[in-house]
């Protein structure tokens, strides 16, 4: 301890750096009171201890504000070859307030040196002040300690140098490999920052309050292109051949958003009527495979251009398919980074949906460039600012772009996906306290995407298209290269009512009368964040209860959740303080007209102006809440349903064929006036509601085969196949019709085959032995392709022949959909290989391994087994994925979340506290414990259900 307690020593260069990290100390020495670091001596306790042991200036994991960055000169030289890299930087600082110390994020770099000058400072004129450094791993921070106080007002110049190896992983400026068509292994170098990484690349400020320009030099050799966020400028020859390429100073950004890469890849290009240059990169090979990004790239950056009225600011955009990715894509300014099947579209082996997947990555990312990157959050905490609108705005622009996409159809998807976790005790409000990096990554979750992109469709909804637009246009504008917080949402919408659409109660929607003055609009700010409070600061989804009396209609409102009946003892407790406003939509039999209302109390009571048969709320499912309807309700509208269901919106029996299974889920409903609710499929004309309806069924089916109930899953099987025998019938083995005859196509053919139905297996066989004999040559139409490959698995032949195809497969679509039907397998032994070949990483692809487990887990013959190797290699898992990341929390969830008894809860719980105890926790581990004792509950109370009324259906 004494020697962790050494005085500061200044003007002391500190030739090293200890990247090996240390748990917080407190340092506790009385010397300390006589530091000449007034900011920090009054109360060394207070402070953590650096590296070398001397007193680290700073103990929070915020950086202090007294610095902040403006610009930054970085030239980075990576070697592919020895897998590093040596880089320097000059950050240009402005003091706020005078101080002896810069605080900044500095992980696993080795700092070789660091100096301070300045131009506006006597003092540090002379160049190359050295500085001393300090790390503190535990915070990822360093201080570079000044001789004299840096004074307030004045700019300064930090230059520091640095190296480090290539990262392993996916994060930083890490290497990542692909294979030729001749074999051959080649290296490139990538980075990937969002959310706390860029100080894995460089020393930086690495919040994305801390906007600076960026200006970027790279060095590669001659065989090697280099890309980064904006256009070169020239191309330096340095000596023995090397190469510098100059980028364009950015724009003022964030460092989340800072991306550059070393490869020998080809790109196709295109230009937009505004001018910019847009390119789609991928190794050379697969190039082949750009063109329907580029086209999509093209089309969506011209609409949203359009629809915000803001150019694209920067001259280029690149989107790059890179090999190793461990999410989908990032969308870094200028040079987006995607894995191969986010980006890559491979006509022969390409499905309908991996081409919406890539419209939609596309769609996602180009909406970035204005949400996210023109304005961005203050702070993680309201991440969904970024990836809410961005998932958001993936429906407004596809809508826009591809109508015959049908986008729109599957937007209430979106939130049923989402309903499933915020109706869980264990949820959080979309803007959650988020501090240490992994609690910042588990906030990239469904609440800030899902919940945050339906929260906005509801608003667009009630305040209309128009005047939606023009909200956020404005709050773009006047955020541009700068930092929003929620209220400053709110505030742009609700002062941008056009003239003709305010109303007296002061909310501008569309079908209200007109009032404005100053006092209307002030009471619309506060109502609108008032309301939009009650959404993104309160945790969970609201339910409406509708009750009929005579011409009156009955509003209640409370907290869902779908693992609490009413009769629970807790059921109260969890529903204290929780109120909504929601902006509720109903329509009736007896007109077109949609009904509107602000429902802001507990209860409520609305007139129906005429007499009429049905009431059905929640028009469209646009709002953000379940649907109860007691009394008489439910059953009318089923018997709506089955009289003439086109009486009703698609979207609508969507989401009463949700709400009714949701309600099941919460004890509100009975599990047999649900299912006798999807007896009307047969007649259904709108596919994503029949695949709605369908998706129930299947996921009671997988419950019951992998809880091994025989009985229920024959029965269940029979039914399936009885029921759906007109629509499996009629399926052709093509790739044509509309995009749902296409989706449909998919889905009822892999039930089919899943199910063992004797034409379908037939039929796959027959092509899988073709297209074995063709030597993979036969081209499989691209809808069916997985399902043929699932059924060619079964057998020892065809198995290792797919493998033998896997790895000679230059096209990531038909990989994952090998990958899959070789996870398919009921042999334990070859998915115990599969296993081992995504734990090597060199076959099966690291990035692909959370995919690999995932699907592993969902096959019956395999749950025991990915779980066990969950548990047994948790420790090797983590050196792989960090522990908040995407492929982490899918292998964690994927893994366990389906299942449902006491005895498997228990194992997890455990497992879940064991690792708590290694200093290993998340926030999901309670929503996964949560989500498994629903599941218990679920079939402890429905299964005589579904049993007797599987016996009568059959
Ligand atoms: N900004 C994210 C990438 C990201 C994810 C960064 C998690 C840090 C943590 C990007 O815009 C994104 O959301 N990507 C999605 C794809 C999108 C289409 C939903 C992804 O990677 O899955
Ligand atoms: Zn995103």
């Amino acid at each position: 301890m004494a020697n962790s307690c050494r005085k500061l020593v200044f003007n002391i260069y500190i030739g090293f750096y200890c990247s090996a990290v240390i748990m917080p100390q407190k340092c506790i020495c009385p010397q300390f009171t006589s530091s000449p670091i007034d900011e920090f001596n009054k109360d060394a306790e207070a402070f953590p201890a650096a590296t070398n042991g001397q007193i680290f200036p700073w103990h929070e994991l915020r950086l202090p504000t007294v610095v902040i960055p403006l610009h930054y000169d970085l030239l980075i030289h990576p070697n592919l070859t020895s897998l590093d890299f040596v880089a320097s930087e000059k950050i240009e600082v402005l003091v706020r307030d005078a101080t002896q110390f810069i605080v900044l994020h500095s992980k696993d770099l080795e700092i070789i040196n660091a100096s301070l000058q300045s131009e506006e400072d006597v003092r540090y004129r002379k160049p190359g002040e050295r500085l001393t450094v300090l790390s503190y791993p535990a915070h990822q921070q360093i201080a570079l300690l000044v001789p004299e106080k840096l004074r307030a007002d004045l700019r300064y110049s930090v230059a520091i140098d640095f190296q480090a190896k290539l990262a392993d992983g996916f994060e930083g400026f890490y290497k990542s490999t692909y294979r030729t068509l001749g074999g051959e292994i080649r290296t490139i170098a990538v980075t990937d920052f969002e959310p706390t990484e860029a100080r894995m690349a460089f020393p930086c400020f690495d919040e994305p309050l801390f906007k600076a320009n960026f200006s970027i030099k790279i060095r590669r050799e001659s065989r090697h292109i280099a890309l980064s966020n904006m256009p070169k400028v020239k191309t330096i020859e340095l000596e023995g051949g090397l190469l510098e390429d100059h980028f364009e100073t950015t724009v003022k950004m964030s460092t989340y958003l800072v991306a550059y890469i070393v490869c020998d890849f080809t790109s196709v290009s295109g230009t937009t009527s505004s001018g910019v240059k847009v390119s789609i990169y991928a190794s050379p090979d697969k190039w082949s495979q750009t063109h329907y990004a580029l086209e999509a790239s093209l089309k969506l950056l011209e609409v949203y251009e359009n629809y915000f009225d803001i150019h694209y600011p920067l001259p280029k955009l690149d989107l790059i398919a890179i090999p190793d990715f461990a999410s989908g894509a990032m969308e870094n300014w200028g040079l987006i980074t995607c894995s191969e099947t986010s980006l890559l579209f491979d006509p022969r082996t390409s499905s309908m949906s991996d081409k919406l997947w890539v419209t939609k990555v596309i769609a996602h990312e180009l909406a970035h460039q204005w949400f996210g990157n023109l304005v961005t959050m203050e702070w993680w905490n309201d991440i969904w600012l970024n990836e809410g609108f961005a998932t958001y705005m993936e429906l407004i622009s596809l809508n826009i772009t591809y109508p015959e996409l049908q986008f729109d159809d599957t937007f209430s998807n979106t939130c049923f996906e989402v309903i499933k976790r915020d109706s869980l005790n264990s949820s959080h409000p979309i803007s959650n306290q988020a501090k240490t990096p992994t609690q910042i990554q588990e906030m990239f979750d469904a609440v800030s995407y899902n919940k945050g992109a339906c929260i906005l469709n509801m608003l667009k909804d009630f305040l209309s298209e128009e005047t939606f637009r023009k909200g956020i246009i404005h709050y773009l504008k006047k955020f541009s290269y700068r930092n929003a917080k929620n209220d400053d949402l709110w505030l742009s919408l609700s002062n941008n009512c056009l003239e003709s659409d305010s109303t007296s109660s002061g909310f501008c929607y569309s079908d209200s009368k007109k009032t404005s003055n100053t006092l209307a609009f002030l009471r619309e700010n506060v109502e609108l964040k008032e309301m939009m409070a009650t959404w993104t600061l309160q945790k969970g989804i609201p339910l409406v209860v509708v009750k009929r009396e005579g011409r009156s209609l009955r509003l209640q409102q409370e907290r869902f959740l779908s693992a609490v009946s009413k009769e629970d003892p807790e059921w109260g407790t969890l529903q204290e303080r929780y109120l909504w406003h929601i902006p509720v939509t109903y329509s009736t039999s007896s007109s077109n007209v949609i009904h509107r209302h602000i429902l802001k109390l507990k209860t409520d009571t609305l007139d129906l102006s005429e007499k009429t048969n049905w009431v059905k709320f929640n028009v469209d499912t646009n709002g953000y809440y379940i649907v109860h309807y007691e009394g008489q309700g439910w059953d009318k509208l089923i018997t709506l349903l089955n009289q003439n269901h086109t009486l009703l919106r698609p979207k609508d029996r969507i989401g009463l064929i949700h709400d009714a299974f949701q309600l099941v889920s919460a004890g509100r409903l009975t599990l047999d006036k649900a299912l006798d609710l999807t007896r009307y499929l047969q007649h259904e004309t709108s596919i994503p509601a029949l695949l709605k309806g369908l998706e129930y069924l299947e996921l009671f089916y997988h419950m019951v085969e992998r809880r091994n109930i025989s009985d229920v899953t024959e029965n269940l099987k029979h039914h399936l196949l009885q029921y759906f025998k007109p629509v499996i019938d009629t399926q052709s083995w093509v790739d044509e019709g509309s995009v749902w005859d296409r989706m449909l196509r998919s889905t009822v053919l892999k039930l089919a085959c899943y199910l063992n139905h004797a034409p379908c297996i037939q039929k796959a066989t027959e092509l899988f032995s073709q297209w074995m004999e063709s030597s993979g040559k036969l081209n499989i139409p691209t809808d069916v392709l997985k399902i043929v490959y699932s059924v060619g698995a079964q057998t020892t032949a065809g198995w290792n022949y797919l493998l033998e195809q896997y790895e000679l497969s230059l096209s990531g679509a038909e990989k994952n959909k090998i990958l899959y039907a070789l996870s398919t397998s009921k042999h334990q032994e070859k998915l115990i290989k599969l296993i081992e070949l995504g734990m090597e990483g060199k076959v099966i692809k690291t990035q692909d391994l959370a995919a690999l487990l995932f699907a592993i887990a969902r096959n019956p013959k395999g749950q025991q087994l990915a779980w066990n190797f969950v548990k047994e290699n948790w420790t090797h898992l983590l050196k792989k994925f960090e522990l908040g990341s995407f492929p982490m929390r899918t292998i964690i969830s994927g893994t366990t979340s389906h299942f449902s008894s006491k005895d498997e809860l228990q194992e997890v719980k455990l497992f879940f506290e064991s690792l708590k105890a290694q200093g290993s926790h998340l926030d999901i581990f309670q929503t996964i414990l949560e989500a498994i004792s629903k599941n218990i509950k679920w079939l402890e109370k429905n299964l005589p259900t579904l049993r007797k009324w599987l016996l009568i259906s059959i």
